[in-house]
């Protein structure tokens, strides 16, 4: 017998009752898929319990997607796949899969866990772990009690063990039990060995019932779990929600135990992937998303949506602001307002205002960018302002080209640079320039036409109503 444990993921069902085209395990659900969560979490247990586990998905219902999906989320974890090419039920789903994997019998312990329950900690699979280990039972089922059992199965208590009544099949009496199963399991695998062949369809469903591996004679345990909420099964969109919901809220807590300071928190969207130092503060409606990293002492104002960007320590975003793939160094301020897109490199105490868009662009330390302005394929040198109503022409209908700016430079407003194009350092923009000649160090530019003033002239052109 080997020390490590089978983990059987049963994936393979239609998820009917969503009533949607994506398959169940695919659902997303704060910057994830559900099946992701269970995965993560039951690696998480073999990290606690130091023990190896082999990996296993019961797909059949959109398999391709499924096995292509779980492959580019966990790249470095062997995972096998057994097909199930009718979904006859979880009984069957299990017997699909030690068909496939023969060489599975072997392992000394197998966990049954549903792709559609993701909110299960690493916590609670050790602890069923160390009950099977110890308690002698040949099987735990993790149950836990619900004022509105509707749709689980009914754990129908007798000595010694158990029967699990499914929903369809239950008597009105039956129905009014509130133990109810979560669909997380661990066996012996011995005891699947002894009992999965006895499993049949008659039932209301006609489907073979993993359920029945349980029954009122076999020495089987339940253990009921208080948090009725960490097993909240995914049958249709009202569940996908309310699961959404509590993973968010979990990620919501764990930061305000951490030192960071959300204000009005449920309004918030912030993705478990997300990372924040303590002593920062959240306003609220803000959205962080993705591989986002945020530093300590920053500021998020209401709106703000952040994907995938690096946020470094002191920085302010001001309301409605949007990032994407951008890296904001310490101590600058940004927005209100401003769109940070993919490329930007924002360095220290730098000032991007209202209505100014990056993409591609390095702004060196102290940069300022204070109003209406479009900066693409740039680099722009250490302290240099840019006035008002500037815009990089970088793009020629088929080609992207870049502008230089150097260092200690003052560009004035309504400025545009027709890329691509080369500014070196403390040049001056007089206001209103259409640039296109490279300008040199030191240098001073103008490009508008001279001014005209005839005196006394305007009333023949102001216009009486
Ligand atoms: C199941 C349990 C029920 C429990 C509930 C907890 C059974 C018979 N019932 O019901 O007692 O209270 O979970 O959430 O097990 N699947 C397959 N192949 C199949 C059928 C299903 O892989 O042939 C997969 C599904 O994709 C899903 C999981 O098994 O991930 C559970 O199936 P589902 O239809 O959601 O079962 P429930 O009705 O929720
Ligand atoms: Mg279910």
């Amino acid at each position: 017998m080997s020390e490590k444990i089978n983990v059987v993921i049963l994936a393979a069902g239609k998820g009917t009752r969503l009533k949607i085209d994506t398959a169940k395990p695919l659902c997303p659900a704060a910057g994830k898929t559900l099946v992701d969560f269970v995965i993560e979490s039951l690696s998480a247990c073999s990290k606690n319990l130091g023990i190896e586990i082999d990996y296993n998905l019961v797909v059949g219902h959109k398999k391709e997607e499924l096995m292509k999906h779980v492959k580019g989320s966990f790249p470095n974890l062997k995972i096998n796949y057994a097909v199930q090419k009718e979904q006859l039920g979880t009984g069957h789903a299990v017997k699909t899969f030690f068909d496939a994997f023969p060489a599975a019998w072997e392992n000394k312990f197998t966990f049954v866990v549903c792709a559609d329950t993701p909110l299960i900690k690493p916590e609670t699979y050790t602890e069923i772990y160390r009950e099977v280990n110890h308690s002698g039972a040949d099987a735990v089922c993790v149950t836990f009690t619900t004022n509105d059992p509707y749709g689980y199965g009914r754990i129908e208590h007798g000595e010694p063990g158990f029967n699990i009544v499914e929903e369809k099949d239950a008597t009105e009496a039956q129905k009014k039990i509130n133990e109810v199963n979560s669909g997380l399991y661990i066996f012996k695998t011995e005891h699947i060995k002894n009992f999965i062949e006895k499993i049949d369809d008659k039932n209301k469903s006609g489907e073979f019932y993993l359920t029945d591996l349980f029954k009122v004679g076999y020495n089987v345990r339940s253990h009921v779990f208080r948090d009725a909420k960490e097993f909240l099964g995914v049958n249709n969109l009202i569940q996908l929600e309310e699961v959404e919901s509590l993973i968010l809220e979990r990620k919501k807590h764990e930061l305000m135990l951490n030192g960071i300071k959300i204000i009005n928190s449920q309004s918030s969207y912030i993705e478990p992937s997300v990372t924040i130092a303590a002593e920062t503060t959240i306003y609220p409606h803000v959205s962080l998303m993705g591989n986002t990293q945020i530093g300590k002492h920053v500021i998020i104002e209401p709106g703000a949506v952040i994907k995938d960007s690096k946020i470094e320590d002191g920085v302010t975003v001001k309301a409605y602001s949007y990032f994407e793939k951008a890296h904001v160094k310490a101590n600058s301020d940004i927005g209100p307002f401003a769109r940070l897109r993919e490329g930007s490199v924002i360095s220290e105490e730098c000032k991007i205002g209202n209505f100014v868009e990056t993409k591609k662009s390095v702004l060196h330390k102290g940069v300022k960018v204070s109003h209406l302005s479009y900066v693409g394929d740039a680099e722009i040198g250490q302290n240099t302002n840019i006035g008002c109503g500037f815009i990089t022409c970088n793009y020629d209908g088929a080609q992207k080209h870049k502008t230089t700016i150097g260092k200690d430079s003052f560009i004035g407003s309504d400025c545009q640079m027709i890329a691509p194009i080369n500014l070196g350092d403390r040049v001056y923009i007089g206001s209103g320039s259409t640039i296109n000649k490279d300008v040199p160090d030191d240098a001073f530019a103008i490009a508008r036409q001279r001014q005209t003033t005839k005196e006394g002239m305007a009333p023949k052109f102001i216009k009486k109503k």
